[in-house]
């Protein structure tokens, strides 16, 4: 059979790596897909710029155009990232009859919906496990593998730059700028890195999993999103003596009214296995009915790790070429009439226990007051911790850990602390999951 022609958009760091594995691997993968893979054509910015693989077999442009209707490619990969220009040529692709495969998080969280229709009725696939936690085959694997479970909920390290930074402070004492310097330079970070630091690309990927586990459309404008700007060295020793870690999690919950869906830093018990995913490496927690919890760990950056994913969709494409589009796996692995119309919950209703730091007087009555707040509210405390006050401080530090309550009911009780006169400045919330099966 001859072998199927496919199209580069982008070589960046992960196009790069995706030419490599594509050659270096030939052999293998061409006797897995049953077909050999041939790169006939990539566009990129920069013609002249040196490569770490042979282009001498490519038809190199600068015009993605010419990628999109070349006539003899089956399949685009998009890896230029970004929405707008990404979209139009993804559009364009399923228009001309092409297979896509991304890694792009963005544009499949925004625009995702639209996109599947698309190539649902173009008859194409649209695969995305790059998009998801680098090389960990996580999507595939709770679109297939979990495919008879009810899940219950996930959460995961899902942005390498995000915890090679929390790591590089918590282990080494690194400046936050430096490290995210370092991160730039290994080509983790996004273009705008403020997207790592802030959430917004662990809210890309959550949103793409919180689809594909129970079934809803992507709703990346209704995820809870939050950094880890304002995580202070004093929170992860405090929280280091209770014995949590503090990670940036994405997390996202199946309850009878709806789906929790939230990007924020969080306390996690620290013997577990996901509170010791250090680095760039990413990790996904996965609660079924039938499995029990299940975890995936791997590089969820980085040139070879994310072209392992990609370069596993092309083969997936590959071997289903010729099969009936009707009978190949879904896109968000509920069939597309299937999808239900269970609303995302605002933050107000979500449920978890909370990490508090306050900075109190150190005078009798302020912790009667504080603790007060708490049970007319009934929030119940599961640990409670006054620090000394830091010389000739006025104040002293105190961590209050919480049950579980909805996230409304913590909020009106930290408005209550707040305005307590004993109380300076704002209560620090630090959400707290257990994790346990
Ligand atoms: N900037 C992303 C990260 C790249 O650091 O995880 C992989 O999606």
């Amino acid at each position: 059979m001859k072998p199927v022609k496919v199209g580069l958009l982008g070589l960046g760091t992960v196009g790069g790596g995706t030419v490599s594995v594509l050659q270096r691997n030939a052999e293998e993968i061409q006797r897995r897909a049953g077909r050999g893979i041939e790169i006939a054509i990539a566009a990129a910015r920069d013609l002249d710029k040196e490569r770490p693989f042979d282009s001498s077999k490519i038809e190199l442009t600068t015009d993605p155009q010419a990628v999109v209707s070349h006539p003899e490619v089956e399949v685009v990969i998009e890896l230029i990232g970004g929405t707008d220009t990404a979209r139009e040529l993804v559009m364009q692709a399923i228009a001309n009859d092409k297979h896509v495969v991304t890694a792009n998080k963005a544009l499949i969280a925004k625009h995702g919906n639209e996109i599947f229709a698309a190539a649902q009725k173009q008859g194409v696939m649209v695969a995305f496990e790059a998009a998801v936690a680098g090389g960990i085959p996580i999507i595939k694997a709770i679109r297939e593998g979990l495919a008879g479970n009810r899940i219950e909920w996930l959460a995961g390290i899902i942005n390498g730059t995000g915890n090679f930074i929390l790591t590089e402070m918590r282990d080494k004492g690194r400046d936050f700028a430096d490290v995210l310097a370092e991160a730039q330079k290994l080509g983790y970070a996004e273009a705008d890195p403020t997207f790592d630091v802030e959430g917004i690309d662990a809210a890309h990927k959550l949103t793409i999993l919180a689809s594909i586990a129970f079934g809803i459309p992507l709703q990346f404008d209704a995820c809870y999103t939050e950094g880890i700007s304002h995580i202070t060295p004093e929170d992860v020793e405090y929280a280091e003596e209770l014995g949590y870690r503090i990670k940036h999690l994405g997390v996202s919950r199946r309850t009878d009214s709806g789906v929790e869906l939230r990007v924020h830093p969080t306390l996690i018990p620290y013997r577990r296995l996901i509170a010791n995913v250090d680095g760039v490496m990413n990790a996904v927690l996965v609660k079924g009915d039938a499995v029990g919890p299940t975890l995936y760990y791997g590089a969820g950056a980085g040139a070879d790790p994310t072209a392992s994913a990609v370069v596993a969709d092309v083969v997936d494409v590959v071997r289903v070429l010729t099969a009936d589009p009707e009978n190949r796996v879904p896109h968000l692995a509920f069939q597309p009439d299937q999808l239900s119309d269970l609303p995302v919950l605002p933050m107000a209703d979500i449920e978890t226990a909370y990490y508090l730091r306050l900075e109190a007087s150190d005078k009798p009555g302020v912790l009667a007051d504080v603790t007060r707040i708490l049970a007319d509210l009934d929030i119940s405390i599961e640990a409670l911790l006054q620090k000394e006050p830091a010389e000739e401080a006025a104040s002293v530090p105190v961590i209050i850990l919480t049950h579980r309550i909805r996230e409304g009911r913590m909020n009106d009780a930290i408005s209550r602390i707040e305005a307590l006169a004993t109380i300076q400045g704002k209560v620090t919330r630090i959400r707290l999951e257990a994790l346990d099966a």
